[in-house]
């Protein structure tokens, strides 16, 4: 199975199935800081709940979700530097795509690249292949038709690999924002489920604003307090432990630590991640935790 959601800076992509897995059924799933919707995605596959909320105060991972969830055509066009860094906040489509390391922020590519990088991806999304030539990159010609996305990316992604043994490491591993496009594509058979009628319109709202019905599940995954969340908004911490207490629905969120006296871990879970660079390969816990007040 392709991976859960849209690409997304701490994604849950790789725990979502579980987290799901573990959770009660009811009515309505709620994913209050939702990003980039792995986990609403593995609701929806799950059959567990028949109508989903979805909030995320940034809006641009919940925007890609939801359009391509209404059968969007995902853009293929390539993005400039400069492009990117006019549209990126207002273009969800553009920062989500187009960023490194899925921070909506820096663009794709290094700079030293970008041509090799932009010679690829015309070849594959435009038939074209005038550029590759003219930088010197051997390239088999490919006839697949242009619908077919994946199979022309390997194609002739595998034949500069193999025909370009002198090109550097980073300008072979090639056509890293035409593989963004492909996982949000894969989000479009949820269409196939009936999921657009089942899902509330979005909402871009601080998570303590949303309405929450009745026969809910909530879930929160909230930017980790112990760790740099580079680029999302801070959140008050203490404001959201007493709204965790507040609520009638139950709440489970995702996080490395809470406060023994006030939380409880429901759900616990090692995973693997990969230290920024170097290549380490570190075990995290990843937690679920209820509040002790609901029981
Ligand atoms: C760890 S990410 C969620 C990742 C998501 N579960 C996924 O799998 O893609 C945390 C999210 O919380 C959002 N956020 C931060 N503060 C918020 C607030 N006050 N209300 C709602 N969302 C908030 C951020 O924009 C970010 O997208």
């Amino acid at each position: 199975m392709k991976a859960l959601g849209v690409p997304y800076k701490g994604s849950k992509a790789k725990l979502a199935k579980k987290i799901i897995d573990s959770l009660p059924p009811a009515e309505y799933f709620v994913d209050l800081f939702a990003g980039g919707c792995a986990v609403t995605h593995a609701a929806m596959l799950s059959q567990k709940y028949k109508r989903f909320i979805i909030n995320d105060i940034d809006g641009r991972g919940t925007d890609v979700f939801y359009r391509a969830v209404r059968g969007e055509r995902i853009p293929t066009e390539w993005v400039s530097r400069d492009e990117f860094h006019e549209r990126k906040m207002t273009d969800s489509f553009t920062a989500v795509i187009w960023s490194f390391g899925n921070d909506m922020d820096t663009y794709i590519y290094g700079a030293k690249t970008e041509s090799a990088k932009h010679a690829i991806h015309i070849a594959i999304t435009e038939n074209d292949y005038t550029e590759c030539e003219d930088l010197n990159i051997a390239v088999k010609h490919c006839d697949l038709p242009m619908n077919k996305l994946f199979e022309r990316r390997m194609a002739i992604t595998s034949s500069i690999f193999e025909s370009n043994n002198s090109l550097p490491m980073h300008t072979k591993q090639v056509a890293q924002a035409l593989e963004r496009v492909e996982r949000i594509q894969a989000i479009q058979q949820l269409q196939e489920s009936d999921a657009l009628r089942r899902l509330e319109p979005i909402q871009q709202l601080d998570y303590s604003k949303v309405e929450i019905p009745s026969n809910s599940i909530v879930y929160c995954d909230i930017p980790y307090r112990d760790t740099n969340t580079g680029g999302y908004q801070p959140i008050d911490y203490e404001s959201f432990y007493d709204w965790c207490e507040r609520q009638k629905s139950p709440v489970f969120i995702s996080e490395h630590e809470m406060p023994d006296e006030r939380f409880k871990v429901y759900k616990s879970w090692q995973t693997h991640q990969t230290s920024s660079g170097k290549g380490k390969i570190n075990i995290v816990t990843e937690n679920l935790y209820i509040p002790k007040a609901q029981g």
